[in-house]
C-alpha cells in the first residue's frame, strides 16, 4: 500500500537545505516497490518528530537491502550509522532466524533510540546495536561477514571501505548508501550537508574502488540519494 509518507520520503523533505529533488519516477518506485510496514513507519514518525527522517533511507531503499539479503544468502551484517535503527530493523526482518545484524552508531542519543527500538521490535533477536565510533568499534568484529552497509560520516567511507574488503567473504557485499553525496560529485551540491573538497575525494574514489570489475560485480543504483552495490569476487 502507498502512504503519502513514503511519497515525502522517496521525493521531497521540507528540512531546510535538506531537500531531496522531487523525480516523478521515484514517486512512482515508491508507489509499487515501497514497504508497508507499521513497524517501521513507526520509526520514521519517530524520527520526523525529532526532524531527523531525512537522514532514514527510505522504503524502497529498505526494500533494495531486503532484496540483496535474500537474493545473495546473507547471514551476518555489519551496518555502519544505525540512526533510530529504521534500516537495522529493516534489514534483520530479511535475515534468517539465526541471521546477525551488528549495528553501529556514535551519537548516544541516536544510539539509545535505536537500542530502544531494535529491543522492542519482532527481531529482537537477530540485532545487536553497538554504542561507540565505528572506527573503534570495528576493530572488534571478526570476518567473514557476509554484509557491510555503510551509512555514516561521509568523511570515513574510505576507511570503512578498507575494513569491509578486509572482512567481506568472497561473494559477499559492500553496499554505501548516498553515493552521489549530495549533488557534490557533479559539482551540484545541495545546501546544509557540510561537503568539503576533501570529502568529494573520499567519495570519488570509494565509487572508483567499487566500480573496478577485476575486484567486484558491482552496480550503482539511482536512488534520491544514490546506492553503490558490491559483491566481491
Ligand atoms: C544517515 S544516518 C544512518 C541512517 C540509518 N542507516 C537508517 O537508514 O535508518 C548516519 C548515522 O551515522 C552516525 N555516525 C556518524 N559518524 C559515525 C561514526 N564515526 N561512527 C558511528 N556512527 C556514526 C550518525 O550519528 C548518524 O546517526
Amino acid at each position: 500500500m502507498f502512504h503519502i509518507r513514503d511519497f515525502i520520503s522517496e521525493t521531497g523533505h521540507q528540512q531546510a537545505g535538506m531537500v531531496r529533488p522531487v523525480r516523478p519516477e521515484l514517486s512512482y518506485l515508491a508507489g509499487k516497490f515501497g514497504l508497508d510496514d507499521p513497524e517501521l513507519a513507526a520509526i520514521h514518525r519517530q524520527l520526523a518528530g525529532h526532524g531527523l527522517e531525512y537522514m532514514s533511507i527510505a522504503p524502497a531503499e529498505a526494500r533494495i537491502l531486503q532484496f540483496l539479503i535474500r537474493g545473495f544468502g546473507i547471514r551476518r551484517v555489519v551496518e555502519i550509522g544505525a540512526l533510530f535503527g529504521y534500516s537495522s530493523i529493516a534489514m534483520a526482518k530479511a535475515l534468517p532466524k539465526d541471521g546477525r545484524i551488528t549495528a553501529l552508531e556514535n551519537d548516544v542519543a541516536r544510539c539509545a533510540a535505536a537500542t530502544a527500538n531494535a529491543r522492542q521490535s519482532s527481531v529482537a533477536a537477530r540485532i545487536e546495536v553497538r554504542c561507540g565510533d565505528a572506527r573503534e568499534q570495528l576493530r572488534s568484529i571478526a570476518a567473514p561477514i557476509d554484509m557491510v552497509f555503510i551509512d555514516a560520516d561521509k568523511s570515513g567511507y574510505l576507511e570503512y571501505l578498507d575494513w569491509a574488503e578486509d572482512h567481506v567473504r568472497p561473494g559477499g557485499l559492500i553496499v554505501g548508501d548516498n553515493t552521489f553525496l549530495f549533488g557534490a560529485l557533479w559539482g551540484d551540491l545541495r545546501e546544509g550537508h557540510g561537503i568539503g573538497s576533501q570529502t568529494v575525494q573520499v567519495m570519488e574514489e570509494f565509487n572508483r574502488r567499487l566500480s573496478n570489475p577485476h575486484l567486484y560485480n558491482s552496480i550503482m543504483i539511482a536512488t534520491a540519494e544514490g546506492m553503490t552495490i558490491a559483491q566481491k569476487l
